[in-house]
């Protein structure tokens, strides 16, 4: 399962996504309404031949409520770009969105790849969420020093798409 949250670098997840299925892993993908405004449903539908899950509430053509079903099933949650709000949500146990809902039904390993702004990141609250967590066995891979949508280098970007995909396929036993 892939969960991908409202942040710049959600269109890198796309390449995600790809190289997974090329590797012939069956991918579902979630995302938050707020991701919707980075990347369309459509790419990640057509990546992965499964419709994303864009609700919490939806229901599947076949009837199986995906958060449940699919979730079962998920040999990793990968959730990338991981935003500071989607942090927050996953430290307090919230489940306001697809892809907080997830992270609260897997019963698989977590992995979240956190990316935003250097302010953001080294705010306390957000700090600490990652703390928290972490503490609760989540695997948190990055950010790193880089080169920022904001126009200059510093912490806060998403590791790379490469990177991700080798973590995901490691833990999957993938080769
Ligand atoms: C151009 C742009 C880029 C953004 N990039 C990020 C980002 O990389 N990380 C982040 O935490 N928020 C980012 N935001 C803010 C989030 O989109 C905003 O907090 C949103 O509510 C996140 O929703 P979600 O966490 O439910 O996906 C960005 C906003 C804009 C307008």
């Amino acid at each position: 399962m892939l969960g991908v949250a409202g942040g710049i670098a959600a269109y890198k997840v796309a390449i995600v996504a790809s190289g997974l299925v090329q590797r012939g892993v069956d991918v579902r993908v979630a995302m938050t309404p707020s991701a919707l405004q980075f990347v369309g449903p459509a790419t990640f539908g057509g990546l992965t031949n499964s419709q994303p899950i864009l609700s919490s509430t939806q229901v599947d053509a076949d009837g199986t409520v995906p958060h449940i079903e699919a979730a079962r099933d998920a040999g990793i949650y990968c959730i990338a770009p991981a935003t500071a709000g989607v942090l927050a949500q996953l430290a307090s146990g919230a489940a306001d969105d697809p892809v907080a809902l997830l992270a609260t039904t897997v019963r698989c390993p977590v992995l979240i790849c956190p990316a935003m702004n250097d302010a953001m990141w080294q705010k306390d609250s957000v700090q600490q969420a990652a703390a928290i967590v972490r503490g609760r066995g989540v695997e948190v891979l990055g950010p790193v020093e880089g080169h920022l949508a904001e126009g200059y280098d510093a912490i806060g970007r998403m590791v790379e798409p490469a990177a991700i995909l080798e973590r995901i396929c490691a833990v999957l036993g993938v080769a």
